[in-house]
């Protein structure tokens, strides 16, 4: 089966070497070495798709309440820095549009990960056609993932073009058909649900496989010797250098 994404993506742009889902952490990823990404995606409440994991902003940034009840031009303006370290204050929450550029600049693969607060299937409609927008003309285009099988079917209807991946934390039979009833290319599992006999059967079925979050080196050999495609970890600085092709 030919896939064309690297092995190692760096979990929320950096893994946990510099503040998560910024481009101070994308670009530090990319000092490593590494040739991929994972981030999370969501709406502000003027529509338009930003970088940040939580629904709520106090964890990683100086704002407070939810995330999608502030416009665009407020979330661009607080600081998502300085909760990893004081060296990092005034590192930006990133728009998808500044993080396309960047990617784009770098020569980098993403995987953007769908977090839906609301109606997920327009929420997966609305993101979709924004990475069309800021993706066109890609030589490779995000793969989009999330748990939530309505925002997949949102992204399909509205872009069709853009590969998907089912976000799973167990593997089951039900889940398996659900990614190929979404039309799914890959499925992203939990590393601790995952096996040999999982990722061929998988693979059987013309699915590839990313497994979530793996930081340890012992773990990232066994789950590459069982075929996995692709892993996503918190510590990109561990990857085999031969992950980024
Ligand atoms: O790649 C999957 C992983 O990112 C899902 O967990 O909570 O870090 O988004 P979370
Ligand atoms: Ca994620």
């Amino acid at each position: 089966m030919h896939w064309p994404y690297p092995v190692g993506f760096a979990h929320r742009l950096g893994g946990a070497l510099a503040p998560e889902n910024t481009l101070a952490g994308l670009l530090l990823a990319h000092r490593l070495g590494v040739t991929a990404v994972e981030c999370d995606v969501q709406l502000s409440a003027d529509r338009v798709a930003v970088i940040a994991h939580d629904a709520e902003l106090e964890r990683t940034t100086s704002g407070n309440g939810a995330l999608a009840a502030h416009t665009a031009a407020e979330l661009l303006q607080l600081d998502a820095g300085r909760h990893h370290h004081p060296a990092f204050a005034g590192e930006a929450l990133p728009s998808l549009q500044k993080l396309a550029a960047t990617l784009r600049r770098l020569g980098m693969a993403v995987n953007l990960e769908l977090k839906p607060d609301g109606d997920a299937r327009r929420m997966g409609q609305l993101c979709a056609a924004q990475i069309r927008q800021h993706w066109q003309g890609a030589a490779l285009l995000p793969l989009v993932s999330s748990f939530s099988a309505e925002a997949l079917l949102g992204v399909h209807e509205a872009a069709p073009e853009l590969p998907l991946a089912l976000l799973v934390e167990e593997l089951t039979p039900a889940q398996v058909a659900q990614a190929q009833a979404l039309g799914c290319r890959a499925l992203h599992v939990c590393h601790r649900a995952l096996s040999a006999e999982w990722v061929a059967q998988l693979h059987g079925l013309g699915l590839a496989v990313m497994a979530w979050t793996v930081n340890q080196p012992q773990e990232m050999q066994r789950l590459r010797q069982w075929g996995v495609d692709m892993l996503c970890s918190d510590r990109p600085d561990r990857f085999d250098p031969a992950w980024a092709a």
